[in-house]
């Protein structure tokens, strides 16, 4: 039964990828677990955990997650080249105290999932420890930026406070099923495009109009 359940599930290999303290492990322990410890040690090599996850709009299909927390210390990044290589989803993380740790994303990370990770591999882009405002280096819309150069899916995330983790796993998920999927915040800014482009074409119209009317007041005088 149990086999029969496990031939069902689509697989879907995500790895989470970033600089050392982030909170890539803190993240996936919250979406598995439900749990936050503090002081965690730091990844050695990698390591795995799996969850089932069910879409409503995609006519319930599940999903299993094999997730892989890479070790964000350097002396691993070879050895992290294994673990996107053939991912269907990667996330990369940073953190957002801590410039560093976003500029690394910049200067190293996005260039190497972009060149080794399969071509359709989504994309996923969380700035973590947001809990902690006031300490914010990293500002939203250079996030934004970065992710929209990535047609990345974006998400501020608190593993310690429990914001955004699932929201990220279950639209880096639906972009997996769907690459046209759109989350809110995208949707939104598209249609607030398309109502400026709407605006734009009826003044045109009206421009258009008032130009005609003068040109045939003009026919008349004459
Ligand atoms: P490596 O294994 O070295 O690559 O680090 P990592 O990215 O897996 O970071 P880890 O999950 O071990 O978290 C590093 C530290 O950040 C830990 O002390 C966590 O308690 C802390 N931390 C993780 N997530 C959060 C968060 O959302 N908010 C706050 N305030 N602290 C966090």
């Amino acid at each position: 039964m149990g086999e029969e359940e496990d031939e069902e599930e689509e697989v879907c290999k995500v790895v989470l990828l970033g600089e050392s303290g982030v909170g890539k492990t803190c993240i996936i322990s919250r979406f598995i677990n439900n749990t936050f410890e503090e002081g965690l040690m730091s990844t050695n090599g990698a390591s795995y955990a799996s969850k089932i996850s069910t879409f409503p709009e995609y006519e319930n299909r599940t999903i299993k997650f094999e997730i892989w927390d890479t070790a964000g210390q350097e002396k691993y990044r070879a050895l992290n080249q294994i673990f996107y290589k053939d991912a269907s989803i990667c996330i990369l993380v940073y953190d957002v105290t801590s410039m560093i740790s976003f500029k690394a994303l910049q200067d190293y990370w996005c260039q190497q999932v972009k060149e080794q990770a399969p071509k359709n591999v989504v994309f996923g882009l969380a700035g973590n420890k947001c809990d902690l405002i006031e300490k914010e280096e990293v500002s939203e819309e250079m996030a934004r930026n970065l992710a929209k150069e990535m047609n990345a899916i974006f998400e501020t995330t608190s593993a310690a406070k429990n914001i955004g983790v699932e929201q990220l796993f279950h639209n880096v998920g639906c972009k997996y099923i769907d690459p046209n999927y759109k989350t809110n915040e995208d949707s939104t800014s598209d249609v607030k495009q398309r109502k400026l482009s709407e605006k734009k074409i009826k003044k045109n119209i009206k421009l258009d109009d008032k130009n005609n009317k003068d040109v045939n007041k003009k026919k008349k005088c004459c």
